[in-house]
């Protein structure tokens, strides 16, 4: 559906691709960067690292937890065919079929802000539905608030099962309202094709005014319930991370700063900005969480 909802980026603020699956070699630059204060903007970066070190740097434990573990191991990820389970409060409860949703879903390109919690960011396109669309298909029911995610959970495929680093499966959960929000989409393609895998094939969520670790990925279950669903990382660490997880710059993680960034990909040597409320979606969002204490609900 076109239009419900708003967002003053375009084209021209996207993360190049390349960096998007590189980013290794750009957090490698900003390190040495630092390192090399007498280098000028705009001066060519040392060498890349190797191929292995390049394709890729991001987290998806179920791969491990290294940094390039997912782009690794991922491959081994069976993504066809794709069943995901929706129950729990809802009229039509069942597995559905990943191309039977597809088949009933609008693919938009969306143009997000990306904020992950170790303090960088990017704007990446993606391409997904609205949550609301899939959740209007099967019918929600007026005693649902919550709705709660679960990843996929094959050994066979996952060598980072084998460690007890985080309680299997990865979970993850939205309030209701958050869940049908226009901004809140099931991405299934990033930069004009499919989501690679150690990026969450072939579904995932995104919540663009939340930390990058809601995104939970490679969905295989949908409950709705009338009770908070437990988040993965709330109960890996408790007093670091809440259930909301709200891009919030007043509100510090308990081991580092949460008031700026640095913008991957606007300039190698670009300086930290100031995050935004909401990761900048403060006007599509902050009335979702009026008169509530954003640092107890964090
Ligand atoms: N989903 C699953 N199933 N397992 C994970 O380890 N990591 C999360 C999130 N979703 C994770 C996951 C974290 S910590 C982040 S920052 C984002 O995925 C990273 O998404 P990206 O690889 O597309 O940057």
């Amino acid at each position: 559906m076109a239009n419900r909802w708003t967002n003053d980026l375009s084209g021209r603020d996207v993360t190049p691709e390349h960096i998007y699956m590189n980013r290794r070699t750009l957090l490698a630059g900003l390190a040495a960067s630092a390192a090399l204060p007498g280098m000028a903007r705009g001066q060519s970066l040392p060498e890349p690292n190797s191929w292995d070190d390049i394709t890729s740097y991001n987290n998806y434990y179920e791969f491990g937890t290294g940094k390039g573990d997912p782009a690794r191991n991922a491959h081994r990820l069976t993504v066809s065919p794709w069943t995901v389970r929706i129950d729990g409060l809802v009229d039509k409860p069942g597995d559905y079929a990943f191309d039977d949703i597809m088949k009933n879903m609008t693919i938009e390109e969306r143009i997000y802000r990306f904020r992950c919690v170790e303090a960088w960011s990017m704007v990446v396109p993606w391409n997904g539905f609205e949550l609301a669309d899939l959740l209007d298909m099967v019918g929600v029911q007026g005693a649902a608030k919550y709705v709660a995610f679960e990843t996929v959970a094959r050994p066979e495929e996952m060598p980072g099962l084998r460690s007890r680093v985080l309680d299997w499966p990865y979970v993850e959960g939205l309030r209701l309202d958050e869940a049908m929000h226009p901004l809140t989409i099931m991405a299934t393609g990033i930069y004009g094709r499919d989501i690679p895998k150690q990026n969450g094939a072939p579904l995932r969520l995104v919540v663009p005014w939340k930390y990058g670790y809601k995104s939970i990925k490679s969905i295989v279950r949908i409950t709705l319930t009338d009770k908070e669903p437990p988040t993965s990382w709330n109960k890996s660490q408790p007093s670091e991370y809440g259930f909301y997880s709200n891009v919030n710059p007043t509100v510090d993680h308990p081991r580092w700063s949460q008031a700026s960034e640095r913008r991957i990909g606007g300039g190698l040597f670009s300086s930290r900005i100031d995050t935004l409320m909401f990761n900048g979606y403060e006007q599509e969002v902050a009335s979702l969480y009026k008169d509530m204490d954003l640092v107890k609900y964090h």
